[in-house]
């Protein structure tokens, strides 16, 4: 029979995924889920399970905490058995973890088709293991599903062109998540009773990526300049648990409160109160375009370039003085958010059709 094996692991994949799993349900085309087991708290990952109507995972490998080649390691070992045992017609990967390029390769090597979801995407930064994983995901992945016209450009850079792989433009999963769960939401979020926000202009600001949260001197300066800005506004910081272990262990010491990680309900609730964001995550930077909201990206470079040119979202680095100027700056901006570069929300049904028909599914 012919199906998909679909490999998540982290937050954002769950989410990413909420959009696939419908459109391939929609197409009554069987989907297997297998999750690594990479984030596993509650609040990071059956809390999307449950919100989004994500496919119980069929497997649950259960991998995490464990250094980059060990955990990349064991889940390619684990994902190799249960593709041998589910046979699928090809295999779904999302973005650029550890959980992604374990089941690209895991597949490649038994020759599955492998589908990269967000493909393309690249930083110019090699010291990030993400942007190692995306790069070799995509050399090893047989249909490449770009969310920008930036990706097509820096495949046909790389000379994908003289590959047999297949490189697409289907825009960006997460704005079909934004657009249909920004519709559902609400009424279903108590976020801003919760955190007692109603009236209080506060700043929605989220902080794991591993160059800033490893590097004590770059921490520090996020940290002081969220301490500074903790008098004007409220801050809004749903911690990872990444994060909280640095924090706690090199005795940072914040003057307000951060909050556990939320679901996506209460993600969408608390982007269109907040006055704006700050992140130096990957899909907030977008999320927080797609409500309406500036945003500050507390990294030297991104993969969301599109954004940066456009002016609405600004790369302050971890430097405290650039993010406090920055901070003061677009409380002066007053702009439509009417760019479209994510495509028009409908990626996963395009991604499903070009899979169906390509492998009769
Ligand atoms: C991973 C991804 C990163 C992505 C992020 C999304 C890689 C290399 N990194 O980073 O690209 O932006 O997920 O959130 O794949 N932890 C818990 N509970 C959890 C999850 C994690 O305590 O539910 C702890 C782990 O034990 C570990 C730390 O957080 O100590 C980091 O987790 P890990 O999955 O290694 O990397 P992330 O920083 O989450
Ligand atoms: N997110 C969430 N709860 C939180 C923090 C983030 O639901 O407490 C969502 C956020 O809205 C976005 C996704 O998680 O959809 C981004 O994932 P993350 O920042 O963990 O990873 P990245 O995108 O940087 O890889």
């Amino acid at each position: 029979m012919s199906k998909i094996v679909t490999i998540v692991g982290a937050r954002p994949q769950f989410i990413k995924a909420s959009a696939l799993s419908r459109a391939l349900q929609e197409e009554e085309i069987p989907e297997v889920l297998v999750h690594t087991g990479q984030h596993f708290d509650d609040n990071m990952a059956d809390i999307f399970f449950r919100q989004m109507g994500i496919p119980e995972p069929a497997y649950n490998l259960g991998i995490n905490s464990l250094s980059h080649g060990a955990m990349t390691g064991r889940m390619i070992e684990e994902i190799e058995k249960v593709l041998q045992i589910e046979r699928p017609t090809a295999v779904v990967v999302y973005g650029d973890t550890n959980s992604t390029l374990a089941g690209a390769l895991a597949a490649s090597k038994l020759h599955i088709p492998v589908a990269h979801v967000e493909a393309g995407l690249r930083s110019f930064n090699m010291k990030m293991p993400e942007e190692i994983n995306r790069i070799l995901t995509d050399r090893i992945s047989d249909y490449l599903f770009c969310p920008t016209e930036t990706a097509i450009t820096n495949l046909v850079r790389e000379g994908f062109e003289n590959f047999p792989s297949k490189v697409i433009f289907s825009g960006d999963v997460m704005y079909d998540v934004a657009l249909y769960y920004g519709s559902l939401a609400s009424g279903k979020s108590q976020a801003l009773e919760q955190f007692g926000l109603n009236q209080h202009p506060f700043i929605l600001t989220t902080l794991h990526r591993q160059e800033n949260t490893d590097d004590p001197q770059r921490l520090a300066e996020i940290v002081e300049a969220l301490n500074i800005l903790s008098a004007e506004y409220r801050i809004v910081l749903p911690l990872h648990p990444r994060t909280r272990k640095i924090i706690a262990s090199q005795k940072l010491s914040l003057r307000f409160e951060p909050v556990d990680p939320v679901g996506y309900f209460d993600m969408v609730e608390l982007l269109r109160n907040c006055s704006f964001v700050i992140t130096d995550s990957g899909g907030l930077q977008k999320e927080a375009y797609f409500f309406g909201k500036y945003c500050l990206v507390t990294r030297d470079e991104t993969e969301w370039t599109e954004l940066v040119d456009l002016e609405y979202n600004f790369l302050v680095g971890a430097d405290s003085q650039k993010l406090l100027a920055k901070s003061r700056e677009i409380k002066y901006l007053f702009r439509p958010f009417d760019a479209k570069p994510y495509g028009n929300g409908d990626a996963a049904n395009k991604i499903v059709r070009i899979l169906k028909d390509s492998y009769n599914l």
